[in-house]
C-alpha cells in the first residue's frame, strides 16, 4: 500500500546494544558468507548458461520496464479474470464509473484486490474445472474512485458523506465463484457461494480479549459484535477449509484528536493521527476516537472467513494478537498442531508464530471450528550465531505484567506491539508475508524495506542501513523436511537474498548468474509451486529502483538456489500481490493492486487506464491469471 506512508514506523525505541551492533557486524558476514556458498555452488559447474543458466526455470525472461501497460514472459498468457466493479451478485448494476455508490459497491467486486486464494469449489474438493476464489479488497483509492477529486491528499478532505460509505462498501473481500472453459479461467457472476465481505458486514469477536471492557462501544456494549473490517492486505487458509484475512493499516481510518488517557500510548504505538488518510470519521461517528475512543481497538485482527457458507459470520481472532498484519499463513507442527506465520508490516516491527493448544482434526472440520482461539502467540528474536528465538507473549511472565499496563491476556492481545517491545523483539525491515515452503518446510520472510534504518541500528537479520530495496530471510524449523517442528522454540536463519541491482545498490545479493534483468526491490508477497520455487511478488520498486513492480521466480535449493528471473511486469503505480500457483502449476493468478496510483494521478488523468484503455474509464484494479501458451507448467 502507498496510498499513505504505512511504514513510518511507530516502534519509538527499536533494539540495538552495543553487543547486537558489534554481533551485526559478524553475523552480518557469516550470513551472507552461507549464503554465497550457495551462490557459488550455483556456478560451479561453470557451464555456458542457457536461457536462466543453471536455474531449472526455463521461460524467456522479461526486460525491466515502467509502461502503463503490463508484460509477462513470452510463451504465456495472460487475461483478466475480474475488475473492480465487476458483478459478483445476481443483482449487481452494469459496472459506472462516474456513478460509484454503496449500493452498487455491495454487490460488485471492491478495490485494491490484495490477497487471493484459489479453493477447491466444495470443501474438501479438488480443483478440477471448477473453483472459489477469495480476493481481500485492502483499501480505496479516493483520487480514482470519483472525478473532481484531484490528488489523493486533496481527495481526503473533499470525500462526501456518500462516498465515503460507498468506499466502506468497496473495502473487505470477494468470493466469487470460478470455472475453466477450454482452458481458461473466468468468474460466475451472481453463483451460489458468491459473497461480499465489507467494511460493514456484521462479525463476531472471539477468543481472550472478546467482551473485554477496551472492546466495548455504544453500538455494541457486549464487545464482541463489530461492523466489517477494513486494510485487509494478506492472509492465508487453514487446513479445515477457512481463509485468514488480516487487517493492516487500520489506523488510517480512524480521526480525531489523540488525548491523554487510557488508550494514549496504544494509540500512539499503532500510528494514530488526528487526521489520517481518510476523511470518513467526519461522517462516520464511528471512526471518529472523539465519540468511539474504544472502536479502533476492534480492528488490527486475523479474520476468520467460511468460504462455503455465504450466511456465516466472520470471525475476528483476538488469540492471534492486534498488529498490522499482513498475512497469516499455515503449517503443521508433527503432533498436528497448526502455526499461523505472521508479519507486522510496519518499519522495525517484528515477525510473529501462533501455535494453537490442540492439534486439529483432518477427519473432522467441525472440531476444527475454534481451533484459533486458544494458543501461544510469540515474536521473533533472531540472534547472530544464526539461532532464533520465539518469545511467547503470555500474560504474567517475564514483563507483561500489571506494572506494565497488562492486567490480562486481554491487554497483551489489544496491545501486542508494545508487550513484543517489552520482549526485545527484533525490529525488522517491514515484515510481509511469511511463508512456508512445501517442499523444504523452510519459512520464508518477506522484508520489503526500511530507508530510514540508521547505521546504528542494524542487527544481524537486518544487515543494510537505508535499506530501500529489502531483502529475505529464511528460517528453518528442527527436523528433517516433511517433518519440521514448526512450534519449536528456537530454529536457524539466514538470508536468501538482499534486493537492489548488483554492482550499484550496496549489499545487494543473488545468485552470481542473475542476469541484468531478475534483480528486484521491495519483496511483499510470495507463492511456490509444486517443485519449491518461489515467485517473488514486488511492492515499491517504481519509486524504490524506477522499475515497474512485478513478479521475479528461483529455485530455493540446488544449482540455480536464489537466481531470480524476471516473469511479469505490471503496469505503472501497480503493485503485484496474491500470487497464488494452482497446485498442478497449470495457472498463477496474480492481484494487480492500486493501477494508476502516481503522484499526480488522477480520475481525469490517471497514469494509465489499465485494463481497460477506454478514454474516461479509470484504472481498475484487478485479478489477472497467467497459463502457458498450450498449456502446461508455469515458468517451465
Ligand atoms: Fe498491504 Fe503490507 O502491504
Ligand atoms: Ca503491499
Ligand atoms: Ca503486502
Amino acid at each position: 500500500m502507498t496510498i499513505e506512508i504505512e511504514d513510518i514506523g511507530s516502534n519509538p525505541a527499536p533494539r540495538a546494544t552495543i553487543g547486537e551492533i558489534i554481533a551485526a557486524r559478524f553475523s552480518r558476514r557469516g550470513a551472507l558468507l552461507g549464503t554465497a556458498a550457495a551462490w557459488l555452488s550455483g556456478t560451479a559447474a561453470g557451464a555456458v548458461p542457457m536461457e536462466g543458466g543453471p536455474s531449472t526455470l526455463t521461460f524467456k525472461e522479461l526486460s525491466h520496464q515502467l509502461a502503463q501497460t503490463d508484460a509477462v514472459a513470452e510463451g504465456h498468457e495472460k487475461h483478466v479474470l475480474i475488475r473492480w466493479g465487476d458483478a459478483v451478485l445476481a443483482d449487481a448494476p452494469p459496472f459506472d464509473p462516474r456513478h460509484v455508490t454503496a449500493a452498487a459497491q455491495a454487490l460488485q467486486f471492491g478495490y485494491n484486490n490484495d490477497f487471493i486464494a484459489v479453493l477447491p469449489p466444495e470443501r474438501g474438493g479438488r480443483i478440477g474445472s471448477r473453483a472459489l476464489l477469495w480476493a481481500n479488497h485492502e483499501y480505496t483509492n479516493t483520487n480514482l474512485m470519483f472525478p473532481g477529486m484531484g490528488t489523493n491528499s486533496q481527495a481526503r478532505a473533499r470525500v462526501t458523506a456518500e462516498q465515503a460509505e460507498a468506499e466502506l462498501m468497496a473495502h473487505g473481500g470477494s468470493i466469487v465463484e470460478l470455472e475453466r472453459v477450454d482452458g481458461r479461467w473466468r468468474a460466475i457472476p451472481g453463483a451460489r457461494l458468491n459473497r461480499r465481505v465489507t467494511g460493514a458486514t456484521p462479525m463476531r469477536i472471539s477468543g481472550p480479549a472478546a467482551g473485554h471492557p477496551r472492546l466495548r462501544t455504544g453500538a455494541d456494549p457486549g464487545g464482541t459484535r463489530v461492523l466489517g473490517m477494513l486494510n485487509n492486505c494478506a492472509g492465508g487458509t487453514t487446513p479445515w477449509g477457512t481463509v485468514l484475512t488480516c487487517e493492516e493499516n487500520f489506523n488510517n481510518y480512524f480521526g480525531g484528536e489523540l488525548a491523554e488517557g487510557p488508550e494514549a500510548a496504544s494509540n500512539r504505538r499503532y500510528g494514530m493521527r488526528a487526521n489520517p488518510a481518510y476523511g470518513w470519521h467526519r461522517h462516520m461517528a464511528r471512526f471518529d476516537r472523539t465519540r468511539e475512543p474504544n472502536e479502533a481497538n476492534r480492528f488490527g485482527w486475523v479474520v476468520e472467513i467460511d468460504p462455503y457458507d455465504p450466511q456465516s459470520m466472520p470471525i475476528k481472532r483476538t488469540a492471534l494478537g492486534r498488529i498490522k498484519h499482513e498475512g497469516a499463513t499455515h503449517a503443521i507442527a508433527p503432533d498436528g498442531r497448526v502455526v499461523i506465520y505472521m508479519g507486522d508490516d510496519e518499519r522495525n516491527d517484528y515477525v510473529y508464530r501462533f501455535v494453537t493448544a490442540r492439534p486439529h482434526d483432518p477427519a473432522n472440520p467441525a472440531a476444527n471450528r475454534d481451533l484459533l482461539d486458544e494458543g501461544t502467540l510469540s515474536v521473533a528474536r533472531f540472534e547472530a550465531d544464526g539461532n532464533m528465538r520465539w518469545l511467547p507473549l503470555v500474560h504474567g511472565q517475564g514483563p507483561l505484567t500489571e506494572a506494565n499496563g497488562f492486567a490480562s491476556q486481554a491487554d497483551v492481545l489489544i496491545e501486542t506491539r508494545r508487550a513484543a517491545d517489552l520482549l526485545e523483539a527484533t525490529p525488522m525491515d517491514r515484515p510481509e508475508d511469511v511463508e512456508t515452503n512445501p517442499v523444504t518446510g523452510v519459512v520464508y520472510v518477506m522484508l520489503t524495506n526500511n530507508a530510514t534504518r540508521p547505521a546504528s541500528r542494524v542487527n544481524p537479520a537486518n544487515p543494510r542501513p537505508a535499506n530501500a530495496h529489502g531483502h529475505v530471510v529464511e528460517i528453518t524449523p528442527p527436523g528433517p523436511a516433511g517433518q519440521r517442528d514448526h512450534a519449536a522454540e528456537t530454529m536457524s536463519w539466514g538470508l536468501f537474498l538482499l534486493g537492489g541491482k548488483p554492482g550499484q545498490d550496496e549489499g545487494a545479493r543473488y545468485h552470481r548468474a542473475t542476469s541484468s534483468e531478475g534483480w528486484l526491490s521491495c519483496p511483499d508477497n510470495c507463492a511456490f509451486d509444486s517443485k519449491g520455487r518461489i515467485w517473488i511478488a514486488t511492492d515499491g520498486a517504481g519509486s524504490a529502483a524506477g522499475v515497474a513492480d512485478g513478479v521475479y521466480a528461483a529455485d530455493t535449493t540446488g544449482r540455480g538456489r536464489a537466481l531470480t528471473r524476471l516473469f511479469y511486469q505490471a503496469p505503472t503505480g501497480a503493485e503485484v500481490c496474491g500470487p497464488f500457483m494452482l497446485p498442478d502449476d497449470s495457472a498463477l493468478f496474480l492481484a494487480i493492486q492500486h493501477p494508476g496510483e502516481d503522484a499526480g494521478s488522477t480520475f481525469e488523468q490517471p497514469s494509465t487506464r489499465w485494463p481497460d484503455f477506454a478514454e474516461g474509464m479509470p484504472p481498475r484494479p484487478s485479478v489477472v491469471v497467467i497459463t502457458r501458451t498450450g498449456g502446461g507448467s508455469v515458468g517451465s
